[in-house]
């Protein structure tokens, strides 16, 4: 059998030669069923040069440790270096037989420089490689997501200074509550994705530890220096336990927890804007460059990215969930269940960059009606607490009674179909007798949403200087 593991078939056609990796005690191939469920190439290779980077990182400290000679450790960092090559110009041929993207880069390396490639793999296992791998791939791809976030609350803030004195409904239960102001709003998800940058820079932290030289599970009798691969490879440490670094996947799910709550997050925002966009609502429009047509209805504008960015939390979830049932009730250390680690990661990873960009694309995009908004602002009795924290202040009524005086003047103004604005001073004195005309000054929308200092409140002031802080914060 050719080193790079092409399958010399018998009279069936099924079976393979074995394995030119660990073959030695094996007389046959394995069955075609089991090199279909055992094979990963087909996507771990997405982790090619996080183990091309390990392998160098791996045969210079066996170099320095003086446990292979320097010039196979040339040859080794010349020969990984032509792989990579290889494998970006499209010319690696990955084969199933070699079952992960491990073995198939060690058999190349031994097929391009015969002995000094089958002494790579002295003093580390599949499972301490793999394990380091996995680490690097999911911390770049951390690195990839944050930078995403970043430019996201960005586009979040530039539009929330945008509209920092835009009047909408504030919801609650998704009924009229208070006026706030648009941009208010929009700071609202800029918290949330700030705090899911900060999972994921905590996921990282904890992350950064390097299982390499851990070995199959025991560690290894060769005098390694575990420090200096760690370092070369840019983590803090190494990890401190065989067992536990090469069966540990907490990094892999505590990124996929951090993705999966920021799914949620960004779910909540998709969900507004298919509301928001909705013909009754009418708060926002998305251009064309976001919206799709339907095939029967012509006046149709539907938010379909909005749709599939909120769907997008399922797959999400589904990794995290899927994750955490393969590792359930694993006995240490490594088992070959662990290798359906990957792909729940690689899955996730692609629908948060896909719906991050659509998100962001559509903050950009959106252009908010504001006269719908502001109509919408003042009706349901929208500044009825504002009434109520008048006579609070001024008569110095307490805060229970005048919620009571106000539900009667709420309920006289719904009988005549008006506003609370649009009741006369007499009316208003009918229920408390105290009332002046002061009192109208409160109960316009631009009031209501000014009188909001408080720390963390809608007032425009608040909303310019916390939209201002996110722009120097997030400033290339
Ligand atoms: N392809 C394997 C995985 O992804 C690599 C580790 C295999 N180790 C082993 N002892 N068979 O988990």
């Amino acid at each position: 059998m050719s080193v790079n593991g092409t399958a010399s078939t018998n009279g069936s056609g099924s079976k393979a030669s074995a394995n030119v990796q660990w073959g030695g005690r094996f007389a046959g191939g394995p069955s075609a069923i089991m090199q279909e469920i055992n094979a990963s190439i087909g996507f771990d290779k997405a982790m090619w040069k996080q183990d091309i980077a390990g392998s160098r990182a791996h045969a210079e400290m066996l170099v320095k440790s003086g446990i292979i000679d320097g010039e196979s450790g040339t040859a080794i960092a010349a020969g990984l270096e032509q792989i990579a090559t290889e494998i970006e110009e499209g010319r690696f041929e990955f084969s199933p037989l070699l079952e992960d993207i491990h073995m198939n880069i060690e058999a190349r390396l031994s097929d391009r420089i015969g002995e000094a490639g089958k002494r790579l793999h002295t003093a580390r296992s599949r499972n301490d490689q793999v394990a380091t791998d996995f680490r690097l791939w999911v911390r770049d791809a951390i690195d990839g997501v944050d930078a995403q976030i970043e430019a996201l609350i960005r586009s979040l803030a530039t539009r929330a200074l945008e509209y920092a004195d835009a009047i909408m409904p504030g919801f609650t239960h998704l009924q009229t509550a208070q006026p706030v102001t648009f941009g208010h709003h929009l700071l609202a998800y800029v918290e949330m994705l700030s705090r899911d940058r900060g999972r994921l820079a905590d996921a990282r932290k904890r992350l950064n530890e390097c299982p390499l030289g851990s070995a199959a599970l025991a560690g290894t009798s060769f005098p390694i220096d575990r420090r200096m691969t760690a370092s070369l490879l840019g983590f803090d440490r190494p990890t401190a336990n065989s067992l536990d670094a090469v069966s540990d996947r907490d990094f892999a799910l505590e990124y996929l927890s951090a993705l999966a709550i920021m799914a949620m997050h960004l779910s909540r925002f998709a969900e507004e804007v298919v509301i928001w966009c909705s013909s009754p609502f009418s708060f926002v429009r998305l251009s064309d460059a976001f919206t799709t047509g339907s095939s029967i209805m012509p006046q149709k504008r539907n938010p379909d990215a909005a749709e599939l960015a909120r769907a997008k939390t399922g797959r999400v979830t589904g990794a995290l969930v899927g994750l955490l049932t393969v590792m359930k009730g694993l006995p240490l250390a490594y088992a070959k269940d662990m290798q359906e680690d990957k792909e729940p990661v690689f899955e996730a990873t692609e629908a948060m960059a896909l719906t991050l960009a659509a998100c962001d694309g559509m903050v950009r995009d959106l252009t908010a009606n504001t006269n719908r908004m502001r109509e919408l602002a003042g009706s349901g009795f929208s500044t009825a607490t504002d009434l109520a924290d008048w006579l609070v202040r001024v008569l110095k009524v307490p805060f229970r009674t005048a919620h009571h005086v106000t539900g009667r003047l709420v309920a006289m103004a719904e009988e005549r179909g008006v506003d609370l604005a649009q009741l006369s001073l007499q009316d208003m004195q009918s229920v408390e007798a105290g009332i002046t005309a002061d009192i109208f000054s409160v109960l316009t929308v631009d009031a209501s949403v000014a009188s909001r200092t408080s720390e963390g409140g809608t007032a425009p002031s608040n909303v310019r200087a916390q939209a201002e802080k996110w722009l120097k914060a997030t400033e290339a």
